[in-house]
């Protein structure tokens, strides 16, 4: 794990003392928030977030304040840090959007933990899984070695996402808060399988993003000529899309039973009403399954075109 920060960024942290195996980067973001935040700390995050975070929060005592993304584009808004202002949760590239932050904006998050002497917790999970710019971790970035927590797993850019062997790397004095925390949580795990990660981290990346590439593109032309608008994705499994009006939360509960096709609504990653319109789709599918999916979509349009479902009983929902 140290040489993989070695050779992808040339950050060197200490195998020993400034790297610590977690149980996927769940254990790893769970350990450091509980480390890092007491009760009434803030803990700023983009919206919309991955749904472990504010959970982990509210069991530490802190609470989360949003830093908007925008979308279509998902450019980072308006940053605005409170006195009880701790740490910063970092997740880019991003889970929902797909959104990779650039230069500019990392610049800009940086020189606010700088001003306001936060700690980092950045989530890089989807670090090798980039198709348009590039990801750079916050890490790397002027005085801020010192104060971040970089967290990874082999979940993503390995496709092993029932390994759970994840990865916190930062300073020494950090990075044994995190093992403080980790001790009681589950002390060791998936030892066997942490010799296996070693080789895989060795592996270049690069084949799986070209793959993943193409599917999002296959993804996102399918669901436009199924009547979906897409938003762009630069990155992670993720594409989000609207289709008219509709709401998306009613949109992703009649979607299975009316056209066999399973997405989620952004309101499962935020609570901010513009984002109600939009739904998340995965793309990392097998070819076969995208395609089924996009014909099933298309179906669905051409037989009901419903955009407002009716329900039924109380988990199902029936075309109009
Ligand atoms: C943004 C983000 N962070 C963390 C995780 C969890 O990673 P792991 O499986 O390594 O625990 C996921 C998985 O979906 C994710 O999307």
């Amino acid at each position: 794990m140290a040489a993989h920060q070695r050779r992808h960024y040339g950050l060197e942290p200490d195998p020993v003392t400034e790297v610590q195996v977690t149980f996927g980067a769940t254990e790893g973001l769970a350990a450091a928030l509980l480390a890092l935040v007491g009760a009434g700390d803030e803990v700023l995050a983009l919206d919309p977030a991955y749904d472990s975070y504010a959970p982990i929060v509210r069991l530490a005592g802190g609470r989360m304040r949003p830093i908007p993304l925008e979308p279509p584009g998902w450019r980072l808004g308006e940053v605005e840090a409170g006195p009880a202002a701790r740490v910063l949760l970092l997740n880019s590239p991003h889970n929902p959007t797909g959104r990779v932050l650039d230069d500019g904006e990392l610049e800009r998050l940086a020189r606010l933990c700088r001003e306001r002497d936060l700690i980092a917790i950045t989530d890089e999970v989807y670090e090798h899984l980039v198709y348009d710019g590039r990801h750079v971790p916050l890490a790397t970035l002027p005085e801020m070695w010192e104060r971040t927590l970089t967290v990874s797993s082999l979940g993503k850019t390995h496709s092993l996402t029932g390994w759970k062997v994840g990865w916190v790397t930062g300073p020494a004095d950090l990075v044994e808060r995190v093992r403080g925390v980790k001790q009681f949580l589950s002390f060791a795990g998936g030892t066997p399988l942490q010799h296996a990660a070693a080789v895989g981290l060795e592996l270049d990346p690069a084949p799986l993003a070209v793959a993943l590439r193409a599917k999002r593109d296959r993804l996102a032309a399918g669901l436009r000529t199924a009547g979906f608008e897409t938003l762009p994705s630069a990155g992670t499994y993720f594409l989000n899309a609207t289709f008219g009006d509709a709401d998306a939360t009613q949109l992703c509960q009649a979607l299975p039973h009316e056209a066999g096709v399973a997405a989620i609504p952004l309101s499962a990653f935020s609570e901010r009403p513009a984002l109600r319109p939009i739904a998340r789709f995965a793309f990392c599918k097998r070819e076969q399954v995208l395609d089924e999916a996009i014909e099933r979509l298309r179906k669905w349009k051409a037989g009901s075109g419903s955009t407002r479902p009716r329900r039924r009983g109380a988990e199902v929902w029936t075309p109009v």
